[in-house]
């Protein structure tokens, strides 16, 4: 056999063992990617609705046809993905929290809560990973520093419950759940709501075990 039809055979065998390998590099570098952490979840706390209200989109500040107009409004916007970073496609997000005056709807709170705030909302996880609520800057109530509790669902599983958190609120300090978090949890679970386009702006990232 001439020495270059040699090379040829070799050089071809060569690239057939590299592109079979690839997957396999491909593979262990995707193994070796460092994970996600995952956001830490906390209690569901009492107030859950007990029925779904008839509106429960993603703008608590307008409940039916009517405005809510106390308190700061803000968007509460972020993304929800896996260990791995991808984003979680199905998730469905929900929130819920007191209106301005402290009072959520449900019936354990005593019905005092203004009809004009939603109070509950759900978003569905965009396909990108993202998700976006309008809401209020949450408002503190008797014992507790402001929070606005999330939940993630995918179909019939619920993959995560946690409360969020507002950057440098003082009530922080004097909450009991709060308190009770690591310093990497307090990070995960406390962000800033910075002055925006009508109102404030929250970035709330969301990982989640799937
Ligand atoms: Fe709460």
């Amino acid at each position: 056999m001439p020495s270059s039809t040699r090379r040829r055979i070799l050089t071809t065998a060569a690239t057939a063992v590299t592109a079979a390998a690839a997957p396999t590099w491909l593979s262990s570098t995707w193994a070796q990617k460092p994970q996600l952490r995952t956001t830490p979840g906390q209690t569901e706390g009492p107030f859950y609705p007990l029925t779904i209200p008839a509106d429960s989109d993603f703008d608590l500040l307008r409940n039916g046809r009517v405005q809510y107009k106390r308190g700061q409004p803000c968007w509460i916007e972020g993304t929800v993905v896996d260990a791995n970073g991808v984003p979680v496609n199905g998730a469905v997000l929900e929130i819920w929290q007191c209106d301005q005056a402290g009072h959520y709807h449900h019936p354990g709170d005593g019905g005092q809560a203004d009809p004009a705030f939603q109070g509950f909302g759900r978003a569905a996880v965009a396909p990108d990973g993202h998700y976006l609520f309008r809401t209020l800057r949450p408002a503190p109530y008797s014992g507790r520093t402001p929070h606005i509790h999330f939940k993630v669902r995918l179909d019939r599983r619920v993959l995560l419950t946690t409360q969020l958190y507002v950057t440098g609120d003082p009530g922080n300090e004097r909450d009991l759940l709060w308190r009770r978090l690591n310093e990497q949890d307090r990070a995960a679970l406390t962000v800033p709501f910075m002055p925006d386009i009508n109102g404030l702006r929250a970035h709330f990232p969301i990982v989640v075990q799937v």
